[in-house]
């Protein structure tokens, strides 16, 4: 979305300097005062002339939301851009439909306290102040501020930008954008095509670079795709910002939580398992009675009715596991929607139990024999498939992986999880837990459960990963357990998202090994990178045999065949057993049920 916006565009030939130059999004203003104001007709046909991943924003002093959605109808702007003194329930109101930047001059009066009141923007557009004015005022923002505002919001920074000081301004304040108007102007509404062509190749280098992309977890994350994907990945980022405050999506949404899925899921307290185990208190976070068996329904409810929102007909999706295949399958089928979905022919020997629920759902299986034939590959074929066919198809990515927006859309689709439990856990034990515990494949069950939790810093966040065979590169899927000895991981880029991923001192991809085909996957999800390297999350590894272990001892004390991955969580937990407190209390999240790996647990217990 925004990242550079050439504001008060009026005629075609600025549009298509600034665009030339590489502007992402331009600005019409439709505020009748202001000296850059566009005449409607004009605004509509510079549109219409303009390549379809360019952004354009409709601005507006004081207007009433349904004057500009009837605007909107004509001109076909994506984004409203409100410079009046617009309370948090217009803006909420406008951005129902289209994401809304929030202007805001910013004097000695302004409170950073005020940006949290609009909970429904997109974005925040800082200005300048000149007593009585409204719109861009051409006066320098107070950048301080700014650098402060930008810690924690969207700030697109503008007011008085131009060549000579936008560089410096960008390294203050890290800004999501820039916005410039007069700073690039022979007069008002007339832009000088050299100078704009010079502020626009000042900028750019700088707003791409790793620490300012949209997305970021620390230095993990971004956007690392082809062209071709840059304009679907902004669509999905859209669709995703309109469908978070829109009601009818959201009530959509919680609906078939419940009815369909059958959330809320129990919190259960593991009475003979604690007792088994000598302490700690444990509960589980049962994912494994949702429909479809795991936590991944969650998540394809969710990417499900966005692409019914984006008139994509058709989904594809890959899968380790199998689960997030078989919720792929099991939603497409409900909305009706056509469903393919990649899978490594190893794990469709391992699980073919979810490869025949599939087909049985209608979903075409497409076996993919390349590299390690798991879970990687698979994702290449699906990624591969999405690149040809994006106008028709929404790639429904299964955990906290990919380009910017998946790990940010996935986590909160699946913060679900962490959102019930910390109410369950409080209702019943009148305390927070000191532990959670979750496996890590790409990392979506265990970033659904920590996100409620991570500004609790007394509640400490354990992630376990597949310590497969031994430490050895090759023999294991452990991304964040160097400390174990586990070797090969690296910070490096692996299908669009920057973050730790095993490889070998070449660069190239490892090839994995899991017991577990849901964690049997090179690269872990950004966000994980980060809170690690923050040490907010602790991650270890436990072996396949300790897996199996820890899966019997479970069905034996509670009468639960869990899923594989989710057996790593309980070995995880049950090796630290020496180190718990009395006091202790754990939450783990069951994410999903054993159905799958009968095949592989009747070979070898
Ligand atoms: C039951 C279950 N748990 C966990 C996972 C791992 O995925 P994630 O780390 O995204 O939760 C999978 C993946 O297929 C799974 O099926």
């Amino acid at each position: 979305m925004i990242r550079i916006k050439i504001c008060g565009i009026t005629n075609l030939a600025d549009a298509k300097a600034a665009t030339d130059a590489g502007a992402n999004s331009l600005g019409f203003n439709f505020y009748e005062k202001s000296l850059r104001r566009v005449v409607t007709a004009d605004a509509a046909q510079i549109r219409s002339k303009l390549p379809k991943e360019i952004e354009t924003v409709g601005v507006f002093v004081n207007a009433r939301p349904a004057d500009i959605n009837s605007l909107r109808a004509f001109v076909r702007f994506d984004a409203a851009q409100l410079h009046g003194d617009e309370t948090p329930d217009i803006v909420s109101r406008v951005s129902s439909s289209l994401p809304v930047i929030k202007a805001f001059r910013v004097d000695a009066n302004f409170s950073p306290a005020t940006l949290d009141r609009y909970l429904n923007a997109f974005a925040f557009l800082l200005d300048g102040s000149r007593a009585g004015q409204y719109g861009g005022t051409g006066q320098t923002t107070d950048w301080d501020f700014a650098r402060r505002a930008a810690a924690s919001h969207r700030i697109i920074l503008s007011g008085g930008l131009k060549v000579e000081n936008v560089a410096e301004a960008i390294r203050i304040v890290r800004p999501y954008g820039v916005d410039v108007a007069s700073g690039l102007e022979t007069k008002p509404g007339k832009k000088d095509h050299a100078r704009l062509k010079e502020f626009i190749d000042e900028v750019r280098p700088i707003l791409q670079s790793p620490t300012t992309a949209p997305g970021r977890f620390g230095p993990y994350g971004g956007r690392y795709v082809p062209e071709t994907l840059m304009v679907p990945l902004f669509e999905l980022e859209r669709a995703y910002e309109i469908a978070k405050s829109d009601a009818s999506f959201q009530s959509q949404l919680q609906s078939l939580l419940k009815n369909f899925a059958g959330r809320p899921t129990p919190l259960q307290f593991a009475a003979r398992f604690t007792a088994h185990l000598g302490g700690p208190r444990t509960y589980l976070k049962r994912e494994d009675l949702l429909h479809t068996g795991a936590h991944k329904i969650n998540n394809a409810i969710g990417q499900g009715l966005l692409a019914l929102k984006m008139g994509k007909p058709r989904i594809v999706a890959e899968t380790g596991a199998g689960q997030h295949g078989v919720a792929s399958a099991t939603i497409a089928a409900h909305l009706s929607l056509e469903c393919v979905v990649y899978m490594g022919t190893e794990d469709m020997a391992r699980q073919a139990l979810n490869v025949a629920r599939m087909r049985m759902l209608g979903a075409q299986v497409v076996a993919v024999d390349s590299g390690s034939r798991t879970l990687k590959d698979a994702i290449n074929e699906a990624m591969r498939d999405w690149v040809t066919n994006v106008r028709t198809t929404h790639y429904l990515l299964g955990s906290v992986l990919g380009a910017h927006p998946y790990p940010t859309m996935v986590r909160d689709f699946q913060s679900i999880i962490g959102r019930e439990a910390r109410e369950q856990i409080l209702a019943v034990e009148k305390r927070l837990p000191t532990h959670l515990f979750a496996c890590v494949g790409g990392g979506s069950n265990a970033i659904g459960l920590f996100h409620a939790f991570l500004r609790d810093a007394e509640v400490k966040m354990v992630g376990i990963e597949a310590g497969g065979r031994g430490t050895e590169l090759g023999e294991h899927a452990a991304r964040l357990a160097a400390a174990q000895g586990y070797a090969g991981a690296r910070p490096g880029v692996l299908q669009g998202t920057y973050t730790y991923v095993l490889q070998n001192s070449d660069g190239q991809i490892a090839t994995t090994h899991s017991i577990s085909a849901g964690l049997d996957y090179p690269a872990i999800g950004p966000e994980h990178a980060w809170l690690a390297d923050q040490h907010r999350a602790q991650y270890s590894a436990v072996s396949d045999s300790a897996a199996l272990d820890a899966a019997r001892t479970l069905a034996r004390t509670e009468g639960i065949i869990p899923a594989l991955e989710s057996a790593h969580a309980i070995a995880g937990l049950i090796e630290r057993r020496a180190q718990f407190t009395r006091d202790d209390l754990v939450i783990l999240n069951l994410s999903g049920r054993g159905d799958k790996d009968m095949d592989t647990y009747s070979r070898l217990l």
